[in-house]
């Protein structure tokens, strides 16, 4: 939208592994809130940057359409939703900082059963994930002619159910693709929490209170290298 604000809103993802590192982060670079009763606002009190609490995957929508401002979100949310978009057409957010955490690899992953040939030859196959537009492309470059399933959750059990032959998720710990005796074999995408932002420049007090922020970010930043 093109209102004219005079606060900064940043998302952030209410629950899940980014939630408490992305609320540390931005407390050390002196931002603080006064808690709200259902917690998905928090307006700030040392600086005009409030928070939006919601799931990480809406971040780059919110972006778009100018409800939110930044974003803390995985690389990998941010780029499915960037290759969503049409050639030609340029997506309005970009990634502003790499912030050093939640590592984690978008990877296929086979059950553990298949040998390394079995793992190798795609063609043909289903492959199911929550990251389509990725998956896609990344087969694309490859040549190679799998079928890809979107799923947008408990992609993990899909090989077993029968919906797909393997699957191309987000691997952390590997605990998940263990627990489900499934083994991660290429990586597609090595991914960690970002900051985006809007591609274009804000045309009112949200430039100054971003920029202050930023320089802020950099500096906490720096100190952890
Ligand atoms: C990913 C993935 C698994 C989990 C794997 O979800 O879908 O659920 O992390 O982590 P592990 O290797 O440590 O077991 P993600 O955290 O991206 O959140 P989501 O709920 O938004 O899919
Ligand atoms: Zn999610
Ligand atoms: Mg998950």
């Amino acid at each position: 939208s093109g209102a004219m604000r005079e606060r900064v809103r940043i998302a952030i993802q209410k629950s899940g592994r980014l939630a408490e590192p992305a609320r540390a982060l931005l407390s050390s670079c002196g931002l603080s809130w006064r808690e709200s009763r259902d917690r998905l606002f928090c307006h700030g009190d040392s600086t005009p940057i409030d928070l939006l609490l919601v799931r990480d995957d809406d971040i780059p929508g919110l972006l778009a359409e100018g409800t939110c401002d930044l974003g803390i979100v995985g690389r990998n949310v941010l780029l499915e939703r960037a290759s969503g978009y049409g050639t030609g057409e340029v997506p309005p957010f970009r990634e502003w900082r790499g912030l050093g955490f939640g590592a984690c690899r978008l990877a296929l992953a086979v059950p553990q059963a298949w040998s390394d040939s079995q793992a190798a030859a795609l063609d043909g196959l289903r492959i199911a994930t929550s990251y389509p537009a990725l998956v896609s492309q990344w087969l694309k470059e490859r040549g190679i002619a799998a079928d890809v399933v979107t799923l947008s959750g408990s992609v993990e059990i899909a090989p077993r159910l029968g919906t797909a032959d393997l699957i191309c998720d987000i691997v952390s710990s590997g605990a998940t693709l263990a627990a489900n005796q499934l083994r991660a074999t290429d990586i597609v995408l090595d991914s960690e929490a970002v900051l985006a932002g809007p591609v274009a420049p804000f045309g009112d007090a949200r430039a100054e209170i971003a920029g202050l922020f930023l320089r802020r970010l950099d500096a906490v930043l720096g100190l952890r290298d």
